[in-house]
């Protein structure tokens, strides 16, 4: 069951969350068993109350619930729309609805698909870049913050109270970890899911979650708290969040990992890639495995979450139909696409008929800034078509590259 929470997490500031334990699929895309949280915020000022972002549409009903318990349509006088992705505006129809009296606020671009809300449309009041709103003794700051996630985006500033409100930015999947950073039980688990929101929906823009911290920080933005769209609300260690996220958006490696993705039809390839991880252990690496077989299928969003921070990455496939494994295929291009920073990549490939796959996946992986130290192709069908003696040459061909 979906549940929402409302809680006033500083004075007259509320979080009003909802537990999405319904998707199983973001964006239709990503696998979150974890599930995913909407955080909208509430202030409140002497003048009537602003509310930040929103839920995703079939929450609507319950956005209005928990809105009861903490303004009326008459005291809320502006929403502030930071990004227009629908799991947080697909419930503005509904609130302008409930609020006819209500101005929208969101940067100049969100403007380009408001119409989308026709409503919410009629009462959007475009702001610029640092425009401030002031509202009964409060201040607060629009920063736009591009490409975290969409171009429209932006961060509300609370200037009067130190607080951040980030959207997308600084957030992550998962209900089970708390409402905030000193509240959190299950840091490894729900660092993972921070790492996996990042890779999955901002990982092809990354390179602009440095540009925007140093637009805040230029700005002397140093939140006491920082409140994003999903996840924990930071509040004991703000920085922690800003620095693990700059680590993210710089896919900087973990020492030794190396992410190695793996399809495999009758065991030919598993077979070797047996023996290309046993040597890579025993080198001192830290292999991370998923293999497509005809009994295990990894999910997509947990190995980006491994191939943003792996020091290189081996893709091994048979050839089908004359090209790459297609379920293979679509990992290196997802690699590309999210997680390729100049690092290292090692290509293994078997065929029966005739060679091809390994030059293919040598195109994926160069077309997006990998660097292909090795390509190495092998005539077989089956786990003993190949000796004892040539997977021990192969395993160790695969580990000098590496060391190259
Ligand atoms: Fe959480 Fe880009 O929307």
């Amino acid at each position: 069951m979906s549940t929402y929470r409302v809680e006033e997490v500083g004075d007259g500031f509320y979080v009003l969350r909802v537990n999405d334990r319904y998707t199983r699929f973001f964006e239709a895309l990503w696998e979150i068993p974890e599930g995913i949280t909407y955080n909208a915020y509430l202030l409140k000022t002497g003048e009537g109350d602003v509310l930040f972002d929103g839920w995703k549409k079939p929450f609507a009903g319950m956005l209005l619930d928990a809105l009861e318990q903490v303004t009326s349509p008459d005291r809320l006088r502006y929403v502030v729309v930071n990004h227009m992705e629908p799991d947080h505006s697909g419930s503005l129809e509904e609130v302008v609805m409930w609020a006819p009296g209500v101005k929208v606020l969101g940067h100049p671009m969100a403007g380009r698909m408001m119409k989308a809300y026709p409503r919410a449309k009629e009462r959007f009041k475009p702001v610029r870049d640092g425009e401030v709103l002031e509202l009964g003794g409060e201040r607060i700051r629009f920063i736009h913050t591009p490409w975290l996630h969409w171009p429209e985006t932006m961060m509300s500033w609370i200037e009067t109270k130190d607080i951040l409100v980030t959207c997308d930015a600084f957030g992550g999947y998962g209900v089970f970890y708390g409402l905030f950073d000193d509240e959190c039980t299950r840091w490894e688990d729900a660092l993972r899911a921070m790492q996996k929101y990042v890779v999955t929906v901002i990982g092809h823009y990354k390179q602009w979650i440095g540009k925007n911290i140093a637009k805040l920080e230029k700005l002397g933005v140093k939140p006491k708290l920082i409140a994003p769209a999903h996840g924990l609300i930071w509040r004991r260690d703000p920085q922690r969040v800003i620095e693990l996220y700059k680590e993210l958006g710089e896919a900087q490696a973990k020492k030794g990992k190396v992410l190695v993705v793996y399809a495999s039809m009758y065991g030919t390839v598993e077979t070797m890639i047996r023996r290309i991880t046993c040597e890579l252990s025993r080198k001192g690496y830290k292999p991370v495995v998923y293999g497509y077989t005809d009994s295990t299928r990894p999910y997509i969003a947990e190995i980006l979450t491994d191939a943003i921070d792996a020091e290189a990455v081996i893709l091994a496939a048979p050839t089908y139909e004359a090209d790459v494994f297609p379920l293979l295929r679509l990992a290196a291009e997802e690699i590309c696409w999210k997680a390729s920073d100049g690092k290292k990549a090692v290509i293994v490939s078997s065929y029966g008929w005739g060679s091809i796959a390994a030059k293919h996946l040598r195109k994926i992986m160069e077309g997006c800034n990998y660097s292909v130290v090795e390509t190495i192709e092998y005539n077989a069908i089956g786990p003993l078509a190949i000796t004892s003696e040539e997977a021990r040459k192969i395993a160790e061909q695969v580990v000098a590259a590496l060391e190259k």
